[in-house]
């Protein structure tokens, strides 16, 4: 089973005066979650059988218009409970034995080196078992000029055998086994533990649930109403895949906001007519317009694309992968009558256009074989036409790149299906061809419907083509129309520049890096007047004095803009406001943020240094919380008066608010749309609280704490056990957001910290750049300095405390229990903080570590080590081989030194295939492996467990 996401817990406390660590892990399968809950423990309390369920995580929302927003995702739950735990219980009876046991100890070969630096001429070797290859790996980026060594220099390897690149060796696979039997053997005796954990988890999820319903008015609506629909996703346990729904919208007043779900929409009804099963109706008139598990009925796979309800509501065109291929095919449904098209491959013998697009398949040549039965490929995006009579969809060149824009009619002007065979069809129109290999398209609609925005882009730059979907608009405004099937670049591509547009009342909203600036700025320019030169500061006037909003700088950072014009009136009748807004998320103060722009209807005159589009009032969403995660959330309809948003903390499940446009500030206006049902879940009894700990060089480092209430009780006994969790890399924040799977801990009163040490992206640019290339230590020494201050100074007796900074925190607990972990480059921050100080830990997790940094960023064979020299630097270059070695942590770990319990985990999958491409080179089971070993060879006696997990499953 391939690993997407582990979540890993771990609980240490009393039981029956007996000091305990706990741990247990959560994982999430790349084919769905699959709950693994087990423990390691100091002293064994009695065993039995042992558990091991399926499990639905919390999953990060994506934003978009190509899914429904939901709070987490649900993919295939058909898991059995096989797992290599199942076989634990057969393990020998005597609970006194695991202690006894002996851990597996590898061969060490002390001759084995890894080479770094100037490659040695074949046939001039030494005798030494390097991993270098026969083929000469490429040793630096061909952009560096860094000299590298010369000579070259070796990095002791001694368990480079446990490297087999097929996966296939005996010698190895049994070790593995046997480090995993070990691990089974040691944590054999927690089974009751483990059970009253799994059922802890279990009974604070609930999987049958639904989406916040969002309102799509029509304008188009009889009688003089206005219409529309709700719309929403409904989930239903022990199904894999959800159900699109919608009902109408009922003409009761207040209804511009979700009216109540029915009672009983969550019970199972059966038909007895055919015997159906299915849920109560979440709202009255509730219809499905996809039903993804009847779909996926009898199919070995099914991913869905794009789901795209048409501008008059009657068709949804979504599109499907069926074989794996991240190829999709494009089907249209008209909701009524439940007839479903499929978009076929038009292709007319004397119609050369489509020749290239056999790439898309590498299936041979549709034109000799079967020409017009073949459905078309796509990259799986779909985007209406304002009538909503024709697709827009891009499909991929051979190397699975979406490179083509073509539009496609598909009703006739009496709402009839054209097939592709018809004669009246013309076929379909290339609209654009992306010729830069390097460059992806990809297409969207604005919020506003008016345009069809086809961004082009690379890593470094972007390039943004529109075509009007409402010309006749254009011209009835006197604006210059470009003719109707023109796409018009906003500015040309250029390097390092990265641009996106939101499209505001005739105003481009441009949000851009253009002038080498760290972060993204907002910046306007007038539809039809695009080129880069005319891109302004949107800015508001405090006194006169123009303030630009985001000015791209490292203090407020900007992610996305999302504006709305609201034609509507909350529970009154239509009456338009003047105004737009703007909805921008973003960070500022280490946090994600919400803003709202009310933009001004007087538009200034052109200024030379500023847009003529101005901000009047701009309030940032403040909430009662010091530490909170908050996103857009789904928004169908630009003309509401209100905007949903969604909403966390460590303490606040997941919920949808809707905050009104025009008075954002006021709390007591805002809706709680939906609150996420978490069973058994009081927030009384939970607190959290944001802090800062000053490192050893100065730094405020935030903390976010959480913990049960009765900590405060409890921490006049003494130390209260600690977890510390951290990741520090590649710019990423940690987020204060809730986890259900944390509530086991804390209801066992452990503190739960978070460390948003440098080297994460939680105060911009800068946080993350101090902590890179030669300054990562800063992201270990952050870490070991949140965890020296929770543990005490080593000046402070250890039950210390300061309760100015914070009712928990400095002195809440000691090394004793004090517990940490980290996952792939977190597991680089734990195992090199472990290094520095072992004693200040009693256990750690290590989730698939990266803690062989020197071996590995050596080695270009891996796939996409060239990549990660641009985060950690090139050991095979003089500049960073001293730093890289002299962190790595399987490199430093300290001769004879006590350790804590270590839990290491692994798994034996190629990453190339399983594993987010990000991290894959970190992800290579042989670390995990190796380090252990090491761990194992240097550490003294007194050391913990250190117990290697490896999954080896493939792919199952
Ligand atoms: C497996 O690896 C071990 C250790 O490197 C090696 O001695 C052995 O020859 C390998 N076996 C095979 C079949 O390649
Ligand atoms: C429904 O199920 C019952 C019990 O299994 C069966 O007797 C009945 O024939 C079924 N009805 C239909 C319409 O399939
Ligand atoms: C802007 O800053 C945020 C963090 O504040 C960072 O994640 C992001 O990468 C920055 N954007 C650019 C373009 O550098």
């Amino acid at each position: 089973m391939a690993w997407r996401e582990v979540i890993v817990e771990l609980h240490q406390g009393h039981r029956a005066s007996m000091p305990l660590t706990w741990i247990c892990l959560l994982l999430l399968s790349a084919d769905g979650p699959v709950c693994r809950a087990w423990m390691i423990t100091t002293a064994p309390p009695p065993r039995r059988s042992i558990q091991s369920r399926e499990h639905t995580g919390h999953h990060r929302r994506g934003g978009g218009e190509r899914h429904d927003q939901r709070w987490y995702r649900r993919t295939s739950r058909s898991h059995t409970a096989a797992s290599a735990f199942d076989n634990a219980a057969a393990i020998d009876d005597d609970v006194s034995s695991p202690i006894a046991v002996m851990p597996p100890m590898p061969f060490r070969d002390e001759a084995s080196f890894v080479v770094a630096g100037e490659i040695i001429p074949p046939g001039a070797t030494t005798a030494t078992t390097t991993t270098a290859t026969a083929t000469m790996p490429l040793r630096q980026s061909p952009s560096s000029s860094n000299p590298l060594l010369s000579p070259p220099r070796y990095i002791p390897n001694p368990y480079g055998w446990l490297r087999d690149e097929t996966r296939t060796n005996v010698t190895v696979l049994d070790h593995l086994h046997a480090e995993n039997k070990y691990t089974e053997h040691m944590t054999s005796h927690l089974v009751e533990l483990r059970e009253d954990l799994y059922r802890e988890f279990l009974s604070s999820i609930q999987e049958t649930d639904y989406t916040t319903p969002a309102l799509k008015t029509t304008t188009t609506a009889t009688e003089g109403g206005i219409g529309g629909y709700w719309y929403y996703t409904r989930f239903e346990e022990g199904e894999s895949y959800p159900r699109y729904c919608r009902a109408p919208r009922s003409s009761s007043v207040d209804d511009l906001y979700p009216p109540p779900v029915n009672a009983g929409w969550d019970v199972i009804i059966t038909n007895p007519n055919n015997n159906e099963t299915r849920l109560g109706p979440l709202l009255t008139d509730e219809e499905v317009y996809l039903d993804v598990p009847s779909l996926a009925r009898d199919k070995k796979y099914l991913a869905t694309g794009a789901i795209a309800i048409s501008p008059n509501q009657k068709h949804v065109a979504y599109t499907l992968d069926e074989r794996g291929g991240e190829t999709c095919q494009l089907y249209v449904r008209d909701i009524e009558s439940s007839k479903v098209r499929t978009l076929m491959r038009y292709h007319s013998n004397n119609d050369d256009r489509n020749d290239d697009d056999d790439d898309a398949t590498a299936e041979g040549d549709d034109d000799l074989n079967t020409p017009l039965d073949a459905p078309q490929e796509c990259d799986g995006s779909v985007v209406w036409n304002d009538v909503g009579d024709a697709l827009f969809y891009v499909t991929m060149d051979a190397a699975h790149r979406p490179y083509r824009l073509y539009r496609r009619r598909v009703f006739d002007f009496d709402g009839h299906w054209i097939d592709a065979r018809d004669d009246r069809v013309d076929g379909d129109e290339l609209l654009m061809e992306e010729e830069d290999e390097t460059f992806n398209i990809r297409i969207s609609k604005s919020f506003d419907g008016r345009y069809l925005l086809v961004r082009s882009s690379s890593k470094e730059s972007s390039e943004v083509h529109y075509l009007d979907l409402r010309p006749e608009l254009a011209s009835s405004q006197g604006g210059t129309s470009p003719a109707k099937n023109d796409l018009v670049c906003i500015a040309k591509r250029r390097p390092k520049v990265l641009y996106r547009v939101t499209h505001c009342q005739g105003f481009w909203l441009v949000q851009t890096n253009v002038g080498g600036l760290p972060n993204l700025s907002l910046k306007a320019c007038r539809v039809g007047e695009e080129y880069l030169e005319t891109w302004k500061d949107v800015v508001r006037y405090d006194a006169d004095a123009p303030v630009p909003v985001f000015d791209g700088g490292h203090e407020r950072s900007l992610d996305g803009v999302t504006v709305f014009n609201p034609s509507f009136e909350g529970g009154t009748s239509p009456s338009p406001l003047p105004l737009s807004y703007g909805v921008v998320t973003g960070r500022e103060d280490g946090m994600p943020r919400v803003w709202i722009l009310e933009f001004s209807d007087e538009k200034r005159q052109s200024s030379n240094d500023f847009s003529p589009l101005t901000v009047g009032q701009m309030t940032r969403l403040e909430f009662d919380e010091d530490a909170y995660d908050v996103g857009i959330g789904g928004n169908r309809d630009p003309s509401l008066p209100y905007v949903v948003i969604c909403y966390d903390s460590l303490i606040t499940p997941p919920s949808h608010i809707a905050v009104p446009l025009h008075r954002p500030s006021d709390l007591g206006a805002r809706r709680i749309l939906k609150a996420k049902d978490v069973p058994g879940y009081n927030k009384d009894s939970y607190a959290c609280e944001r802090t800062t700990v000053t490192s050893r060089d100065g730094k405020a480092i935030p903390v976010s704490l959480v913990y049960h209430r009765d900590v405060l009780k409890k921490r006049n006994d003494g130390p209260v056990p600690t977890h510390l969790y951290g990741y520090g890399s590649y710019g990423a924040s940690i987020e204060a957001s809730f986890r259900s799977t944390r509530l086991p801990l804390l209801n066992r009163k452990v503190v739960y910290v978070l460390a948003h040490v440098r080297g994460g992206g939680e105060l911009g640019r800068p946080w993350y750049d101090e902590a890179k290339y030669l300054t990562k230590k800063n992201s270990f020494n952050d870490f070991v300095d949140v965890a020296r201050w929770l543990a005490g100074d080593a000046t402070d007796d250890g039950l210390n405390t300061n309760p100015v900074e914070s009712s928990v925190g400095r002195g809440i607990t000691t090394p004793r229990k004090l517990s940490c972990e980290g996952r792939s480059a977190g597991g680089l921050l734990v195992g090199a903080s472990l290094n520095q100080h072992p004693e200040l830990f009693r256990a750690a997790i290590l989730g698939v570590p990266f803690v062989d940094v020197a071996c590995t960023m050596v080695d270009a064979t891996i796939p996409l080590t060239s990549l990660e020299w641009e985060e950690w630097g090139n050991p095979n270059e003089e500049k960073f081989f001293d730093y890289i070695l002299s962190y790595s942590p399987i490199n430093n770990i300290k001769n004879g030194a006590e350790y804590p319990a270590c839990l290491i985990t692994g798994g034996l999958n190629d990453p190339r295939v399983q594993v987010r491409v990000t991290c894959s080179v970190l992800h290579q089971y042989w670390e995990p492996a190796k380090y252990s070993a090491e761990l194992r060879h240097r550490t003294c006696d007194k050391s913990g467990p250190i117990l290697l997990k490896m999954e080896m499953d493939s792919g199952s």
